[in-house]
């Protein structure tokens, strides 16, 4: 990749003045960035056939290559020079919007910036992924985001769709949940999980797709997954419950 990472230099080069550092004394006077997302450095060309593995910790919420869709995160095709928060159809926290709309796009530099810390990078966003603590793993996986993100240029516009797959959530995906009712339910969970949907430690599951937000409950329901907390909330949930409570979560915008 003799090109180099051309589209940070750009984003550093306009810090010297113009539209670019007009962006981004909005963005910082706004709050939403710490400084450091600002000051972009230039990141180490890394191996990207490493980084496809990295990507394991990433595919369980973002699909990237070609006819890749917004899951529980948004597809990250043509992602590098892209705008944050900008894929249609995708419910983004107003951290995200608001740094996007405030100019910030993403470089090679600030993904790997995000992936080591995303709660401090952009401050009430809703990503419930703690962080790549080396840098040489977020090098190598942003290298092949890099990759990928020129050989499949972005399709804006992918929408989300459930991927079917049989399981035992079936049966309550084909219930019709009653989203006041689980607002009424929710109560008991947002004492935990944040109704601004930000991931402050627990993850955030607002706007959650209902597939994944009824797989997660199934699977502590059925010690697929073992958090006692959690299995203790759901032991006692009826299927309509469960329903009303995913339609709820869905729809529910993130802050
Ligand atoms: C538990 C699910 C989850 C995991 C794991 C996860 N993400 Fe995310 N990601 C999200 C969500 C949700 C958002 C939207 C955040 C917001 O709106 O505040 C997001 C946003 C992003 C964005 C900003 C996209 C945009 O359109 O502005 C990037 C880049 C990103 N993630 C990359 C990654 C990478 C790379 C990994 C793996 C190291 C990863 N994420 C792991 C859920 C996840
Ligand atoms: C006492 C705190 C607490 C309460 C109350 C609580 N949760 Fe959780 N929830 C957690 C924790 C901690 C996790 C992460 C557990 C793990 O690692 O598996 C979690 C995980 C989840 C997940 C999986 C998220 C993911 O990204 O995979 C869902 C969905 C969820 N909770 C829904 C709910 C719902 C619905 C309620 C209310 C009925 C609720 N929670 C109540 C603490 C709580």
């Amino acid at each position: 990749m003799g090109t180099g990472y051309s589209s940070d230099r750009k984003i550093s080069g306009s810090l010297a003045g113009g539209i670019g550092s007009r962006a981004i004394a909005m963005v910082l006077a706004a709050g939403f960035l710490s400084v450091q997302a600002a000051m972009a450095t230039d990141l180490p060309e890394g191996d990207a056939s490493r980084g496809e593995k990295l990507f394991s910790a990433c595919a369980g919420c973002h699909q990237v290559g070609e006819g890749a869709q917004n899951k529980v995160g948004p597809h990250l095709d043509g992602l590098i020079g892209r705008t944050a928060g900008s894929v249609a159809g995708f419910k983004y926290s107003s951290a995200m919007r608001a740094a996007g709309e405030a100019g910030m796009t993403w470089t090679a530099a600030n993904i790997a910036e995000y992936l080591e810390k995303p709660r401090e990078f952009i401050p009430g966003n809703r990503m419930s992924y703690r962080g790549m603590p080396r840098a040489k793993d977020r090098a190598d996986l942003v290298s092949w985001l890099k990759q990928i993100s020129q050989e499949t240029p972005g399709q804006a516009g992918a929408t989300a769709e459930v991927v079917a797959a049989p399981g035992f959530a079936d049966v309550v995906m084909q219930i019709e949940g009653d989203p006041e009712y689980g607002e009424y339910l929710a109560g008991e969970c947002v004492t935990c999980h944040q109704a601004s949907g930000h991931a402050d430690g627990i993850p955030s599951i607002v706007g959650l797709p209902k597939k994944y937000f009824l797989t997660a409950l199934f699977e502590y329901k059925n010690n697929v997954r073992t958090n006692e907390v959690m299995k203790l909330r759901v032991q006692n949930l009826t299927n309509e419950e469960l329903a009303a409570l995913a339609a709820y979560f869905e729809n529910l915008e993130p802050q």
